[in-house]
């Protein structure tokens, strides 16, 4: 893995923005432009941020895994669904989206589908509780799911469309107060 010249020199940019010796602290953005570039974080992608930053790919593996934005295998080629199945959530209905991924996706997680666009995971309080149960899909909330939206977003997103991002029920549609 080597990042792409555009990459390399946003990369170079970041570092820059922190202190002599600190250099570590770019982490974050670095691993997550590594996972733009890749789709997901390959080990040898990790490898070479943690070089890059002068860390061992110990502590650089510990922030990859850490949090639910890195993906340390193949992800579906249209969207990875993240299912909150925290309390809110998971009072409100998550199972019936996963029951809804398990059967338009793949019966477990970070299994792609059989044609390779899908996959799904369960993940911890997203912080859109309000509005529960929610998942995120790429880089959008999508709230107040029931299971025929969860299926319909799927199945728009099959044919390349794109669903509105928010609330699924209406919620702010009405009229301001
Ligand atoms: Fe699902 Fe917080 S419990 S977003």
């Amino acid at each position: 893995f080597a990042f792409t010249p555009a990459n390399l020199a946003w990369a170079d940019a970041q570092i820059t923005k922190y202190p002599e010796g600190r250099q570590a602290s770019a982490i974050i953005p670095l691993l997550w432009r590594a996972q733009e570039q890749e789709g997901w974080l390959t080990r040898p992608a990790i490898e070479y941020v943690a070089d890059k930053l002068g860390m061992a790919y110990i502590r650089a593996l510990e922030v990859a895994t850490f949090y639910f934005m890195f993906q340390l295998q193949p992800v579906g080629s249209v969207a990875h669904i993240q299912v909150c199945g925290t309390t809110s959530c998971m009072i409100c209905g998550a199972e019936d989206l996963i029951g809804v991924c398990k059967e338009k996706i793949a019966e477990k997680p970070h299994q792609l589908s059989a044609d390779g666009k899908f996959s799904w995971e369960e993940v911890e309080c997203l912080g859109a509780c309000a509005n529960a149960p929610m998942a995120q899909i790429g880089k959008d909330y999508y709230e107040d799911l029931t299971a025929k939206s969860m299926a319909q977003i799927i199945d728009m997103l099959a044919k390349g469309d794109v669903p509105t991002p928010g609330s699924q029920n209406g919620r702010y549609a009405a009229e301001p107060r």
